[in-house]
C-alpha cells in the first residue's frame, strides 16, 4: 500500500513518517503544491492508496503578509491535489489536516465536529477553504487538531490567556494512524483531554526559560483565543 504525504519535512510530517515508515515523501521541490503540473505529475506516477496532505503555509503572520502566496499554497494547492485523486480514479483515501483555528474561540470553547467555523485570519480562511475543496472528493477525512513540538518553545514568551485541546505533534500522528486504520471519512477532531494555556503548553513540552505574555502585549493579525476542541465522533487523546 502506497501513502503519500504532503509536508514531510515540516513538524507534524517528521512525526507521521516515524509511523508510516514506507510512505513516500515528495519535497517541497519535488512536489510543489502550486505547481498543478507536478501534482498530476507525482499523484498519476505513484498512484497512493493514501494521501496525507499536511504540507501547508502555516505562518499567521506569512499568510496574512503574503495572501497570495496563502492562497496559492492552501487552497489551490489543496485543488491540484483533489484534482489529481480525481484523475487516478483509485478510491484513494485522502487526509486532510485542518486546525482548530477555522473557529472564532472567543466566547465558545470545546468546538465540536458539527460547530460552525468563522475563521479569524487568513491562514485559518485559506485552511478552511481547503476544507471545502477536499469535500469534492469522495473518500476525505479532515482531521482538525492543534499540537505544538516537543523541546524548547520557538518564540521567547508563550499566551497564558490562549487556550487549547493541545496534543504534541507525535500524539497528532498517532491518532491520525488510528482514523486511518478506520478509513474514517467527514471531520475528525484529534484532540487533547485536558484544555490548557500556551504557557503551560509550553512547560510541557520542556522550555526551560520561556516568559508568560497576555494578549494585550500581542500586535498582529486577529488570533482565535480559545482553540480548545472537543469530538463527537472520536476518543480524546492524553497529552504525552
Ligand atoms: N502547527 C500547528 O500548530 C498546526 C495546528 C493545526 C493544524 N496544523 C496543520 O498541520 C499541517 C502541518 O503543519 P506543521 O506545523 O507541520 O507545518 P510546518 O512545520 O510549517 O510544515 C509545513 C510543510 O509544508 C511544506 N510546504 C509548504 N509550502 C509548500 C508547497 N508550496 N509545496 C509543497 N510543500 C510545501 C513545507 O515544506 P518546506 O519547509 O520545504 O517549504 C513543510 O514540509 C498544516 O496543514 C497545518 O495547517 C498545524
Amino acid at each position: 500500500m502506497e501513502v503519500l504525504i504532503t509536508g514531510g519535512s515540516g513538524a507534524l510530517g517528521q512525526s507521521l513518517r516515524k509511523i508510516f515508515r514506507n510512505s513516500f515523501c515528495p519535497t517541497h521541490a519535488e512536489m510543489d503544491l502550486t505547481e498543478a503540473n507536478l501534482v498530476d505529475k507525482t499523484i498519476l506516477s505513484h498512484k497512493p492508496d493514501v494521501v496525507i496532505h499536511a504540507g501547508a503555509l502555516v505562518g499567521i503572520r506569512e499568510c496574512e503578509e503574503n495572501k497570495k502566496n496563502a492562497w496559492t499554497t492552501n487552497v489551490e494547492g489543496t485543488q491540484n491535489i483533489v484534482n489529481a485523486l480525481k484523475k487516478i480514479d483509485n478510491n484513494c483515501y485522502l487526509m486532510y489536516i485542518s486546525t482548530a483555528c477555522v473557529f472564532a474561540g472567543e466566547d465558545k470553547k470545546f468546538y465540536t465536529e458539527d460547530d460552525i467555523p468563522n475563521p479569524k485570519n487568513y491562514y485559518s480562511l485559506t485552511k478552511l477553504c481547503g476544507e471545502i475543496v477536499v469535500r469534492q472528493y469522495h473518500n476525505t477525512c479532515i482531521i482538525r487538531t492543534n499540537f505544538a513540538p516537543k523541546g524548547q518553545w520557538k518564540y521567547p514568551k508563550a499566551f497564558t490567556d490562549r487556550f487549547g485541546t493541545y496534543l504534541f505533534a507525535d500524539n497528532v500522528a498517532n491518532g491520525i494512524r488510528d482514523v486511518w486504520k478506520k478509513r474514517k471519512t467527514g471531520i475528525v477532531h484529534i484532540v487533547g483531554n485536558k484544555r490548557i494555556s500556551m504557557y503551560e503548553m509550553a512547560l510541557l513540552a520542556g522550555s526551560k526559560n520561556v516568559g508568560k505574555m497576555t494578549l494585550k502585549e500581542y500586535k498582529g493579525p486577529p488570533l482565535t483565543v480559545d482553540m480548545s476542541l472537543s469530538t463527537k465522533v472520536w476518543k480524546k487523546y492524553k497529552i504525552r
